[in-house]
């Protein structure tokens, strides 16, 4: 029998990456504040998120989720949230119809604030002070005070979230994501390579809206493509924060993490028996759980079993992110010990966090080559097991930084303190990011031709 889930149910269980909060009775205030806020999603909405990628876990739609490592206060700005919008649309389109399968839109955004460190310390010329774990916990200045923990800050993450997922909201209903307006996602920043590529699809686009059009559909493309779904997704790190926005849906009676419409479990916190999986368990947005080098099948299947009980179509995102030197080892596993159980996941592929490394100029970086070779691994690896792969998990910006290696404008190290601009890990920039569209929108359609052989053939 499971034991009884409640909000704060995880507080009974042991616990890890917690940030040492020196006064207990301010953090105590503002999760009392905290529980008097509007929610910032509608459960009816991750009711949809599950259904949509129900779809992707057929293998009838693609997952895209991608956006910041950490989002942060200072880089908080219309323009920035405009042109990640921008990236994430031409990447969708891109897919799409390049692909030819649906994008399911996931942002790493209205949310995205906490993160967890492999070390509590950071020691700099000989000084060591607390890490920082992201601004809704404490400031990335290298002082003492800036990195004590402040309860306060989750009130500023909150509104901030607020703000992030209005604008959002708007340019994804508004007449903004209207795909006729497609070319006008290309950002001026853009390498002009990618230029050709994507007006090309935008062409192919126009030619099969003004054909529908001649058969007096205009009105029904109109509806289908003046807007688009874009959810919100983080990770479910900071316990005291998730707890406090989570509300019983009024419909259902359901509890529900509104503070985003997916979270997820990050490969540091996923002990099935820790605060941070008692806590996903019991809500029913769809949640995703990384899954690193060091998961074994049988960490798997016990995860599986208690995250997903009913084996919900939907409901469980796997997101390996293994590197590209041991997915080939780690990877096939783990799809066939998911396959003998006869568990409905996504599997979507982060190839980003196993593929960072430190360079002796200090900086962290990842080369685009390393991902894209992880990805292609991960595509092969599931085909030659018959499994779908679903998705991507990018840490990636609208803005034109120089924080991963390689690409269209060939960044190399000494490139790299140009525009190094990441409040944690490296993302791809814009150009990077719409560049790895091309190639997954290239790997998409050669699944298609070939199953659309094998249907051929067994005809
Ligand atoms: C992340 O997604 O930013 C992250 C920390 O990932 P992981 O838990 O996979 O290391
Ligand atoms: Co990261």
């Amino acid at each position: 029998m499971a034991q009884a889930w409640s909000p704060k149910s995880w507080r009974e269980k042991p616990i890890v990456q917690v940030p040492a909060y020196p006064d207990p009775a301010a953090l105590a205030g503002v999760e009392t504040r905290l529980k008097t806020l509007p929610p910032l999603v509608f459960a009816g909405e991750a009711r949809n998120l599950t259904a949509a990628l129900a779809e992707v876990s057929q293998g009838r739609a693609f997952l895209l989720q991608g956006g910041d490592c950490a989002e942060s206060f200072a880089e908080f700005s219309a323009n920035a949230i405009r042109d990640t919008f921008c990236v994430f649309l031409s990447m969708a389109t891109v897919l799409t119809f390049a692909a030819d399968v649906p994008v399911v839109k996931v942002g790493r955004i209205a949310g995205q604030f906490a993160k967890p460190r492999s070390d509590d310390n950071e020691t700099r010329d000989g000084h060591t002070l607390p890490s920082y774990r992201g601004d809704i916990i404490n400031g990335e200045d290298f002082s003492s005070e800036a990195r004590v923990p402040d309860p306060q800050r989750m009130l500023s993450a909150y509104y901030q979230a607020a703000a992030t997922a209005n604008l959002v909201r708007a340019f994804a209903t508004g007449g903004y994501a209207d795909l006729s307006r497609a070319r006008h996602w290309f950002l001026d920043h853009h390498h002009p390579d990618l230029a050709r590529r994507y007006n090309e699809v935008v062409d192919k686009i126009a030619d099969g809206v003004g054909f529908l059009r001649t058969f007096s559909l205009a009105d029904t493309v109109k509806q289908q493509t003046g807007r688009v779904d874009f959810y919100f997704s983080h990770e479910a790190l900071l316990l005291p924060y998730e707890e406090a926005l989570t509300r019983q849906d009024s419909i259902t009676k359901d509890w529900y993490a509104t503070s985003g419409h997916m979270i997820w479990i990050g490969d540091r916190t996923r002990q099935p028996d820790g605060a941070h999986v008692e806590f996903c368990r019991g809500v029913k947005n769809p949640i995703g759980l990384k899954c690193g080098p060091s998961m074994s099948e049988d960490d798997l299947l016990k995860l599986i079993a208690v995250l997903n009980p009913k084996n919900e179509p939907g409901r469980l995102t796997l997101i390996a992110r293994f590197g590209a030197d041991k997915i080939a080892e780690k990877l096939p596993k783990l799809i066939r010990a998911v396959q003998k159980e006869g568990a409905n996941v996504v599997w979507s592929s982060d190839p980003m966090h196993g593929n960072t490394m430190k360079l002796q100029s200090g900086y962290k970086t990842r080369p685009l080559d390393r991902v894209l070779e992880e990805l292609k691994s991960f595509f092969a690896i599931h085909r030659a097991e018959g499994s779908y792969a679903g998705g991507v998990h990018l840490e990636m910006t609208g803005q034109d930084v120089t924080e991963c290696l390689g690409g269209a404008q060939a960044i190399k190290e000494v490139d790299l303190h140009d525009r190094y601009q990441t409040a944690c890990d490296p993302r791809l920039n814009a150009s990077q990011s719409l560049e790895l569209a091309f190639l997954l929108a290239d790997a998409l359609r050669a699944e298609r031709i070939k199953d659309a052989n094998r249907s051929a053939k067994s005809a």
